[in-house]
């Protein structure tokens, strides 16, 4: 599995955090986030990067700002995209099962990074279940396109 990590000045530390679990697990995986402290728009860095989840190039991206807020909300505007905003472990657990959730947003001013690689390595092995949640998932890709 391939993916995409990204991010602003607000999630720099709990980024490394998450590439050393990707590490542990074996993923590969490229880091297209801010590389700084100094203050970026994390527009810039969602779009792009949810770009090439939605285009098929990385299976998942995993996505770090201050509060998680921000970089799902902006995830979300790109088609194909299921971003889901998690700080719990049932939740990263549901959204793989239930939504198919293909990019994870966290917060690195919610939690702290002992929850945040348990959230990483759930969402991360957690198969979609199909069935009645597929019919879900194709009604949101059919508003999409309409
Ligand atoms: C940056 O200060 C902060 O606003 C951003 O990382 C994020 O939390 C926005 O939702």
């Amino acid at each position: 599995m391939k993916v995409i990590i990204s991010g602003d000045h607000a999630g720099m530390t709990l980024r490394n955090e998450v590439k050393s679990v990707l590490d542990e697990l074996g993923f590969t995986y490229e880091d297209v986030g801010a590389d700084c402290t100094a203050s970026v728009d994390y527009p810039d860095y969602a779009f792009p990067a949810a770009e090439r989840v939605a285009n098929g190039e990385f299976d998942r991206g995993i996505f770090v700002c201050g509060t998680g807020i921000g970089i799902s909300i902006s995830a979300n505007k790109v088609k194909g995209i299921r971003c889901a905003l998690v700080h719990d472990v049932f939740s990263a657990k549901a959204t793989r099962q239930h939504n198919d959730s293909n990019i994870l947003a966290m917060g690195e001013r919610v939690i702290g990074p002992g929850l945040a690689r348990e959230i990483v390595k759930t969402w991360l092995t957690t198969e979609f279940e199909g069935g009645r949640h597929q019919n879900r998932i194709e009604k949101i890709s059919t508003y999409e396109k309409e």
